[in-house]
């Protein structure tokens, strides 16, 4: 699977596999901590962003092929793959609700959490702009409509573990991507950033 990672990682500047192995790591301390199984979360965390290799800027269905493949090959019964495929889908931060599954909350708060730590916007979201083609204002309006109201219905983060060590980091990040929205609108700072970008900074 790293070798998998380690050969597209031209494509995969955000979810490469130093991504890959932080959230699924995390995936199976977070379900460790509510007694879900750790051995699926973290293998879901290990191919739940596959489907940036074969489309980029794509949703995670299109990575479901991919990851039967490999998990097929590295000896998964087929019991387990649908369950990964389950969690995967869950775990998704577009889509995500109250009433998924133990391991889905884990996957969900080792991705959230590399989110929101205070080392992603300042040395990955560059990274994610470049791998995704999108512009700063794209993304920054996708952070905020999609977190926000996670932070309102009170699942940023579903365990208790990743709300206590980190849902103040979270609330900072996204306070940050607000922040960045409000800035985008202020004609200084646009025509400043257009002059970065005729300058070729950008
Ligand atoms: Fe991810």
């Amino acid at each position: 699977m790293k070798n998998l990672y380690l050969k597209n990682s031209k494509k995969l500047l955000f979810h490469g596999w130093h991504h890959t192995n932080f959230v699924s790591k995390k995936a199976a301390e977070f379900a460790q901590s509510i007694g879900a199984d750790a051995f699926l979360a973290e293998s879901a965390g290990l191919v739940h962003d596959l489907n940036y290799i074969v489309i980029p800027n794509s949703e995670p269905e299109v990575g479901k092929k991919l990851r039967e493949n490999y998990l097929m090959k590295a000896g998964y019964s087929r019991h387990e793959i649908e369950w990964i495929e389950k969690i995967v889908m869950e775990g998704h931060i577009r889509t995500r609700t109250t009433k998924i599954s133990e391991e889905g909350k884990a996957l969900s708060d080792g991705d959230t959490l590399f989110k929101a730590l205070p080392t992603t916007p300042i040395l990955f979201a560059s990274k994610y702009i470049e791998q995704n083609k999108v512009d700063i204002s794209k993304l920054a309006h996708k952070i905020s409509s999609e977190q926000n109201k996670l932070i309102k219905s009170g699942i940023y983060f579903y365990t208790a573990l990743a709300k206590k060590k980190y849902l103040r980091w979270g609330k900072i990040n996204l306070a940050l991507w607000d922040n960045v929205n409000e800035a985008l609108k202020d004609e200084d700072v646009a025509e400043m950033l257009s002059i970065a970008k005729q300058l070729k900074v950008l």
